[in-house]
């Protein structure tokens, strides 16, 4: 198998579960989000406020095809929003199997209310941000993934049990 790609909206849990399942799987963890940022030298946000979105889109589009000269299997998490430009779509499929772990509004709501480190929901309604942002991108996740993960009310643990299982299924399957 190729990589294990983990997609999803920001408070998915891509992350943790990308953390946990680099161990279960015993494969390396590459967060895009992270590798961006040391390459960078500077935090998302930071990102955002000196040199605007378009830049880390950019960016983000570049560390994807870096991740091509990866040898090894790897679990891959990537940014919420990496999946909407159609270009980086191409590039993840190419990269593996896509994991979609689909969040509601609320339980994403719940998880991200205290985090400042998203600049897309620094917002005096980061509630209806989040909704409308999810309406306009679930499609789009659903569209990229080979297997979509609900979250809701699921510990990380169980989440990733079911990965794995999904993931092990899949590679006899092929
Ligand atoms: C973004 C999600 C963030 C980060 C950036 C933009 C988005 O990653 O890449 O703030 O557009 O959804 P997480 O999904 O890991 O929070």
């Amino acid at each position: 198998m190729k990589h294990v790609i983990l997609i999803g909206f920001m408070g998915s849990g891509k992350s943790t579960v990308g953390f946990r399942l680099s161990y279960k799987l015993k494969k390396c963890l590459i967060d895009t989000d992270k590798l961006i940022e040391e390459r960078e030298k500077m935090s998302i946000s930071e990102m955002f406020a000196a040199k605007g979105e378009s830049y880390f889109r950019q960016k983000e589009t570049e560390c994807l095809n870096s991740l091509f000269h990866e040898l090894g299997s790897r679990v891959i998490s990537l940014g919420g929003g990496t999946p909407m430009r159609e270009e980086n779509r191409e590039i993840i499929k190419q990269l593996g199997k896509v994991i979609y772990l689909q969040a509601s509004p609320d339980t994403i709501y719940q998880r991200v209310k205290h985090d400042t480190s998203r600049p897309l929901l620094q917002c005096e309604n980061p509630k209806g941000r989040i909704e409308a942002l999810l309406a306009e991108r679930n499609p789009i996740y659903e569209g990229v993934a080979d297997i979509i993960i609900h979250v809701d009310g699921k510990e990380m643990k169980d989440v990733v049990q079911e990965i794995v299982e999904a993931v092990q299924y899949e590679d006899f399957g092929n």
